[in-house]
């Protein structure tokens, strides 16, 4: 809020003279634009660079200065109005069938017949509601493949459905780089490495786009936690975003992606939607798109502001007009064109990116009239479940206890195992399944003989409704009536409404109003009859403040802008004891916008304690090996804890001690901490995989499917390893007069495992590890040449299969920079996936070109002469082999 009183307003990323002094807080390098520079001691000479990293290009009938000229001659058609109208999202028409979350009415006249735009969501598969549709597994899924190819298809596969439910705009892929593990969308996005995310999102787009469906590339930009997402100000050098958090859209927009979404936060105190520096100076003078930016859905605060600094199109514009929340363009963009406070040219230049995009991608010669009811094929999910077994990433496999007979004796353990399965992501990158999702349990049962079940825990997610077993609650002590009294408070304690619930699962009071007040208290009150004297354990999960008070005594809290949950043991005698949740989400709560709360949510519920834990360890003992499934629940407005639920973990540690051998499979979204993993003998990371990501479990844990996913992402040993462990780099704090947080990126470049190894930190898991079941070697390394302007580079290795199973390789080639460069130790700058049978060999072979050289300097893109390291190897700390490059 508060723009126009913002001390930074004026500072860092804005448009003008000062373009060249772009120096923000955390007191980085300044701009310039696309030259590129080879410097250091006397000499100094400029080059042409590469406009980014190397990506398919998208290639379509119609080459972009065609679909630009097509534009130009439609555009010459429409009146003032239809422009706007082309740039304004609106209401679909209650009789339209199509299911999408933004709507862009056709606009026909004696001249021109623009067709309809639906925009859909998401990531991973068809969202806004639809059925009929594939659960793909997620976008970090398809980005632990490392395999590029794949993500092509699985954007292509995706790209087919939407088409067949008419919807023409996709909204994806998204692809903020995952800073920390507490991020709440970190299972819709990629990875923490710009390379990687910058290569696996343009495959992706040129999939998608090579269907007919515009793919949008978001959340542009800095969009990196969802605490106070609406509003949070993003504090970070620029040569930060150009090196990190900026690569892969500019990947994206290399490759032809005709679509941006412009994020709801600010970047320096302008937010992202109207700020001229990210949409105009980068987005279109230094990377030369040509298609549109949409905002994130509200994230729009102006109308001349927004439509100088380069935002497109308004979105949803009008659609909630009848709930009093209008667009800013619609009807003030006309008004503003007429009075001329933005210019007819601007509104052209507007509607122009809109239209290249919809010729660009074929939009106009491939219109789909209706939806069909079911898009899912039998092609499509094989593409899920291949992603799915391929992204799935076995990250440790102690003495080889995987993988496992089909006759052992397996007891499976974990909610998220059966009727709590994590297979999609929560928010807007939620995606029904078109059958039934084959659970861990289904997929097991069918291939192994001997296999028994316990639910072990509560588990993370929507908690069940009270499903105590010999015990009641009513709403009154001794009374008929079951549940509890909800009494929802606005702020100061007046009451907004009285309810019976019983669920103590509470979300934003009025999740569809704006005006919410920014806090608001809730009082759960219910009161339970127990038969005999018993030990329950209760599990209470949310963000904001929420404590549990059984018989007026506080037993549990939790107390945070993330997600997080508390776990305790009560002792209960025989009888009726008064149980409340208080709700108060006081100093926890920011300033909401519609879809972009912080929402503060609570669950609570129990059981008898020892019934699942204690059950689950007898099980696990008398089996061959435990198999254990836990993890958490990602959805965008709400970050999260660094660790599993408490119920979890405790479950967690009670089977490790118990069982004979223990092989855990998370389903995380992002990298959470596991304080549990020496005591377990094999660790996988599932990553939400999709509606068959059980039968693809299965095939990995007995060995059908040999394991081939690589992290993506640092798993750090202990929370005190990650950057961010002030509230003033996560998440942020709030500065004099601004009520919104301020988040600073103080970590620079240092960014996942640059960080680590910046700072000499031994993670649990390193970026890029993966395990197989065979082994592999690496030799022959060779550069050619070895030195040169940097230009054109090849690294060439020679990879073998080294042990008595097919399976398939990630190799990864990390560049390390000369001293004077200031670059952390090693970056990825190429990977490729090869598939070998046992003993076969193959020659991997990487170019490098200057960008893989580059660093963002006070003049631009600069590459300092010196030598390069050159390092191959199978993760970021598994180096096989060693080579140089020199710049002269
Ligand atoms: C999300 C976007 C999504 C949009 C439309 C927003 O809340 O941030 O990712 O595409 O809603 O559903």
């Amino acid at each position: 809020m508060n723009r126009q009183g913002n001390p930074r307003s004026n500072q860092g990323w804005h448009r003008g003279p000062l373009t060249q002094r772009h120096l923000l807080a955390a007191g980085a390098a300044a701009v310039a634009l696309t030259t590129l520079v080879h410097c250091g001691g006397s000499s100094s000479s400029s080059t042409a660079i590469s406009p980014a990293t190397p990506t398919t290009s998208y290639t379509n009938s119609v080459d972009t200065a065609a679909a630009v000229a097509k534009a130009k001659a439609t555009l010459a058609g429409m009146s003032v109005a239809e422009e706007v109208q082309l740039v304004t999202g609106e209401a679909r028409p209650s009789s339209d069938t199509v299911l999408s979350a933004g709507y862009v009415p056709a606009i026909s006249n004696s001249n021109v017949s623009i067709p309809t735009q639906y925009l859909g969501d998401s990531p991973s598969g068809v969202g806004n509601g639809n059925t009929g549709v594939t659960q793909f597994p997620t976008a970090q899924s398809v980005a632990s493949t490392w395999d590029v190819d794949l993500a092509k298809a699985y954007g292509g596969a995706i790209a087919e459905e939407w088409s067949g439910k008419a919807v023409n705009i996709g909204l994806g892929p998204a692809m903020n780089i995952i800073r920390l593990p507490y991020g709440g969308r970190s299972g819709e996005y990629l990875s923490e490495d710009p390379y990687l995310a910058g290569q696996i999102a343009a495959h992706e787009v040129t999939g998608i786009q090579a269907k007919h469906v515009v793919a949008t590339a978001k959340h542009f930009a800095l969009n990196n936690q969802e605490t106070d997402r609406s509003g949070v100000d993003v504090i970070v050098s620029e040569r930060a975003a150009r090196e990190i958090y900026l690569p892969a859209f500019e990947s994206c927009v290399a490759s032809g992606v005709m679509s941006l979404m412009g994020s709801y936060n600010r970047i320096a105190g302008t937010y992202a939607c109207e700020n001229p520096h990210l949409l105009t100076d980068i987005l279109r003078t230094d990377w030369g798109f040509q298609g549109w930016v949409m905002s994130d859905w509200f994230a729009q605060h102006t109308t001349m502001e927004s439509a100088q600094a380069g935002l497109d199109q308004d979105m949803p514009g009008n659609e909630y007009s009848s709930w009093g929340m209008t667009a800013h363009y619609g009807n003030l963009l006309e008004a503003a064109v007429t009075a001329g406070s933005v210019s007819k040219a601007t509104l052209d230049g507007m509607a122009t990116h809109v239209l290249t995009g919809m010729y660009q991608v074929g939009l106009f010669d491939n219109v789909v009239a209706t939806p069909t009811a079911v898009v899912s094929t039998a092609a499509h999910r094989a593409v899920g479940l291949q992603v799915s077994e391929e992204g799935t990433v076995l990250l440790k496999n102690d003495n080889h206890v995987l993988p496992l007979s089909k006759t052992a004796a397996i007891a499976l353990i974990g909610p998220g195992a059966s009727f709590a399965v994590n297979s999609s992501v929560g928010g807007s990158g939620a995606v029904n399944a078109a059958e039934t999702v084959v659970t861990p349990l289904a997929g097991i049962s069918a291939v192994a003989s001997n296999v028994t079940y316990n639910q072990g825990a509560v588990g993370a997610g929507s908690l069940p409704v009270l499903s105590a077993s010999n015990a009641t609650v009513t709403t009154t002590s001794g009374g008929a009536t079951a549940g509890f009294t909800a009494i929802i408070r606005d702020a100061n304690g007046a009451t907004l409404s009285t309810t019976t619930t019983t669920s103590v699962n509470s979300n934003w009071p009025n999740s569809y109003s704006s005006d919410v007040a920014d806090s608001w208290k809730a009082d759960y009150t219910g009161y339970l009859s127990i038969a005999t004297a018993q030990t329950y354990s209760f599990v209470l999960r949310g963000s904001g403040v929420a404590k549990l008070l059984i018989d007026g005594t506080q037993r549990a809290k939790v107390s945070t802008t993330s997600t997080d949950s508390a776990y305790v043991d009560v002792s209960l005698t025989a009888g009726v004891h008064k149980v409340e949740v208080v709700m108060d989400t006081d100093s926890y709560s920011w300033p909401s916008g519609f879809f972009g709360p912080s929402a503060p949510t609570l669950s609570l519920a129990w059981n008898p304690a020892g019934s699942y834990i204690t059950a689950a360890a007898t099980a696990a003992a008398a089996a061959d090996v435990a198999v254990v499934f836990l993890g958490d629940s990602e959805t965008e407005g709400n970050d999260h804890s660094a660790y599993l639920s408490q119920d979890q973990t405790a479950l967690i540690t009670a089977v490790a001690a118990a069982a004979k051998k223990t092989v855990v499979v998370l389903n995380m979204g992002s990298p959470l901490i596991l304080p549990w993993a020496a005591h377990v003998d094999a660790i996988m990371d599932n990553h939400y995989g999709g509606e068959d990501l059980g039968t693809a479990i299965a095939a990995l844990l007995f060995g059908d499917v040999n394991p081939s996913g690589k992290a993506t992402v640092t798993y750090a040993a202990s929370e005190g390893q990650l950057c961010g462990q002030t509230e003033a780099t996560f998440p942020g704090v709030t500065l004099g007069g601004d009520d919104h947080l301020t988040v600073t990126y103080s970590e620079g470049i240092n960014v996942g495992y640059r960080w680590f190894d910046q700072n000499e930190l031994a993670p649990l898991f390193p970026f890029g590890h993966g395990l197989s079941y065979t082994s592999f070697g690496y030799d022959s390394l060779a550069v050619a040449p070895a030195s040169g302007d940097g230009s054109k580079v090849t690294v060439t290795c020679k990879l073998s299969n080294t042990g008595s199973v097919t399976g398939k390789e990630v190799a990864q080639l990390y560049v390390g920079f000369p001293a004077t460069a200031g670059e952390p130790p090693r970056q990825l700058k190429g990977f490729q996936k090869v598939a070998l049978a046992a003993g076969a060999s193959s020659t991997v072979s990487f170019d490098l070109d200057s960008r893989s050289f580059a660093y963002w300097g006070e003049n631009g893109w600069t590459v300092d002469p010196g030598t390069y390291k050159l390092y191959v190897g199978s993760s970021s700390r598994d180096i096989r082999q060693v080579g140089s490059y020199t710049v002269k």
